[in-house]
C-alpha cells in the first residue's frame, strides 16, 4: 500500500524526534519505542481506524485540513493493534507494562496505570476500587465534580467537609483539614470510622495540602483507611526539591520508611497533561495498596475506560515521565523563577502598578491551616484597571494571544508551567503593560474628569469619550450599560486635540 509521501514537515519532525530522543538517552521510553516502531512499518489493517497513516484520506479534499491541523507523524502513530501486536491496554504484557513500571519506580507508587481519558475517568476508577458498597467515605467539598459524580453513583454513604476562603482578600477555597482530621477522629472514636477519604491536594488556584501531616495523623488514627488524593494538578511536583515534600506519594513512602506495615492504601490522580509534556487526556493513576487493591483498580479500568485509549497519549505519557526525570528540576527551577519575576515586575513596575499580586505574604502562611501556597500560580487582581476580569481575559486573548484560564472575582490566574520560557514572560509583561496604558488611563479619566482617550464601545462603534472631553457620571453609567449588554469596550490613545463639553447623552 503506498505511504502518503515524504514532506519538509516529516523531516523536520525526525530530525526533532532524534533530538528529543538524545536529551532523553538516559531514561528508556518504551511504549514511545513500541509505537513509533509500529507507526513506521507499512501495515494493512483490517481492523478499524481508517484515518491511521492518512489512508482514508489520500484522494480527498478534506486531506490538506487534517495534514494541517495532525500531520503525517499524528497520523501514522494513532494505531488500534492491540494484544502482542502492541500491547493489550486492560492486561498489559509487553511495552505498556514496562513504561508503567518505570513511571510507578519514578513517582514511588506500587503501581501505576496510563489512562488516556483524564484524571476525570482516573477518579471514578481509583473511587470503584476504595470503596464498597456500604463504605464510609469523607470527602473534601471542594474535590472536582468527577469525585461528586463517582461517589453519587457508588453504593457509599458520604459525608463532606467544609470549604475554607483563603481570606477576605483572595478567592482561593479549599477544605477546612483540620476540621476533616477532628471529623476522622470522631468518627473512629464512636467506633464508625471512615474507610475512605477523598482529598483534592493541589488546586488549579495555587492551593496545596500538607499531606505528611495529614497521612500521619490518619495513619494513627485508623491505619487501614484507604486515601485518593487528587493531585490533577500537581503531576510534575515530584520531581523538584522543593515542591515533592508535599506530594502525596513522598509523603506515603516517608511513612511506610517508619513503619513498612502500615496497611494504609493511597491512591493518587494525575493529570500529567496540566503540567508534564503529555498530550491531553493522559493520566497516571499510581497505587501504593495491596495485591488485592492492586486487582480491584485494574478492574476498574476494565470497567470505566474506553476500550479504545489512544496510544499517542499512552506513548506521550512515557515521553512525559521520561522527561520529567531527566529535564523536570531545570525546567521548574525555570517555572519558579520566572513566576517570582512576575510577582517582582508587578510589585516594582509603575507601568504595572495597576495589577496586585495576591499571596504569598500573608497568604496560606498560618501552619494550622494545614495548606501551602504553589509557587507556580501567581494570582494577580486586576480591580485598578477598572475593567472586569472577564473582559480582561477576552482582551488578553484577542489582542496580545495570551491565554489566561481562570478568573475569580476581580482576580486571574496565571499558571507557569514548565511551557512558559522567558520569552513567553516577556510577552506577558509586555501585554499587560500595554493594557494598564490604555484601560488604566481611561478609568484614571473617568475619575479625574477629562479624557485624554477614545472610549469606544462596539457595538454601536461611536466614541463615548473622545480625547479632551470632560467627563460626567452619566458616562460611566453609559460605560457600564454598554458592558453589561455584551458591547466590546476598546480605548486608543491620542494626544488632546479639542476642550469639548460634557460627554453623554443630554
Ligand atoms: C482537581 C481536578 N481534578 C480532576 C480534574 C479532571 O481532570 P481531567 O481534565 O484530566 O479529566 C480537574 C480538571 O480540571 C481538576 O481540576
Amino acid at each position: 500500500m503506498t505511504q502518503p509521501s515524504s514532506t519538509a514537515t516529516e523531516a523536520d519532525d525526525t530530525r526533532s524526534s532524534s533530538a528529543a530522543r538524545q536529551s532523553l538517552r538516559t531514561s528508556p521510553t518504551p511504549l514511545a519505542d513500541a509505537v513509533l516502531k509500529v507507526a513506521r512499518r507499512d501495515i494493512a489493517s483490517f481492523h478499524a481506524l481508517p484515518l491511521s497513516h492518512g489512508r482514508s484520506i489520500l484522494g480527498s479534499r478534506t486531506r490538506e485540513a487534517y495534514e494541517a491541523l495532525f500531520g503525517p507523524a499524528q497520523l501514522a502513530a494513532d494505531v488500534s493493534y492491540s494484544g502482542t501486536m502492541l500491547d493489550s491496554f486492560f492486561r498489559p504484557r509487553g511495552p505498556l507494562r514496562e513504561a508503567q513500571r518505570l513511571a510507578a519506580q519514578s513517582f514511588g507508587a506500587d503501581t501505576t496505570l496510563f489512562l488516556s481519558a483524564g484524571t476525570s475517568t482516573a477518579n471514578r476508577v481509583a473511587l470503584a476500587a476504595l470503596t464498597r458498597p456500604g463504605s464510609r467515605v469523607l470527602a473534601d467539598r471542594s474535590c472536582h465534580q468527577s469525585v461528586h459524580f463517582a461517589l453519587g453513583s457508588l453504593a457509599v454513604d458520604v459525608d463532606y467537609t467544609r470549604m475554607r476562603r483563603c481570606c477576605e482578600d483572595c478567592p482561593r477555597t479549599f477544605a477546612d483539614l483540620p476540621g476533616l482530621l477532628e471529623a476522622f477522629a470522631k468518627a473512629a472514636a464512636d467506633g464508625q470510622p471512615y474507610d475512605t477519604v477523598v482529598l483534592s491536594a493541589v488546586s488549579y488556584d495555587g492551593v496545596r495540602y500538607d499531606l505528611p501531616t495529614l497521612f500521619r495523623a490518619m495513619a494513627e488514627i485508623h491505619p487501614t483507611v484507604s486515601v485518593l488524593v487528587d493531585e490533577a494538578w500537581g503531576a510534575i511536583h515530584r520531581f523538584h526539591p522543593q515542591l515533592r515534600p508535599l506530594t502525596a506519594l513522598y509523603a506515603v513512602q516517608k511513612l511506610k520508611l517508619d513503619d513498612p506495615a502500615l496497611p494504609m492504601t493511597v491512591a493518587v490522580t494525575h493529570s500529567a497533561h496540566k503540567s508534564m509534556s503529555a498530550l491531553r487526556q493522559g493520566s497516571y493513576l499510581h497505587l501504593v495498596g495491596d495485591r488485592e487493591t492492586q486487582e480491584r483498580t485494574a478492574q476498574a479500568l476494565f470497567q470505566h475506560h474506553t476500550t479504545s485509549p489512544s496510544f499517542p497519549v499512552l506513548a506521550s505519557l512515557d515521553l512525559a515521565r521520561a522527561q520529567a526525570e531527566t529535564e523536570g528540576e531545570a525546567l521548574l527551577d525555570r517555572s519558579l523563577s520566572l513566576a517570582q519575576t512576575l510577582r517582582t515586575e508587578i510589585g516594582t513596575d509603575p507601568r504595572l502598578s495597576a495589577y496586585r499580586t495576591l499571596g504569598p505574604e500573608g497568604h496560606l502562611t498560618d501552619p494550622s491551616l494545614l495548606v501551602a501556597d504553589d509557587p507556580t500560580r501567581v494570582l494577580v487582581d486586576i480591580a485598578g484597571l477598572g475593567v472586569t476580569a472577564a473582559d480582561f481575559r477576552r482582551l488578553l486573548f484577542d489582542e496580545y494571544g495570551v491565554y489566561v484560564a481562570r478568573e475569580s472575582g476581580s482576580a486571574v490566574l496565571f499558571h507557569v508551567h514548565i511551557g512558559v520560557d522567558e520569552a513567553t514572560m516577556r510577552r506577558l509583561l509586555d501585554a499587560l503593560r500595554t493594557v494598564q496604558r490604555t484601560y488604566r488611563s481611561a478609568s484614571a479619566a473617568l475619575t479625574e474628569g477629562t479624557a485624554d482617550h477614545f472610549i469606544i464601545a462596539y457595538p454601536p462603534g461611536i466614541p463615548i469619550t473622545v480625547p479632551g472631553e470632560r467627563m460626567c457620571d452619566r458616562t460611566l453609567d453609559q460605560l457600564n450599560a454598554l458592558r453589561t449588554s455584551g458591547s466590546e469596550i476598546y480605548t486608543l490613545y491620542q494626544p488632546q486635540t479639542a476642550q469639548l463639553s460634557p460627554a453623554g447623552l443630554e
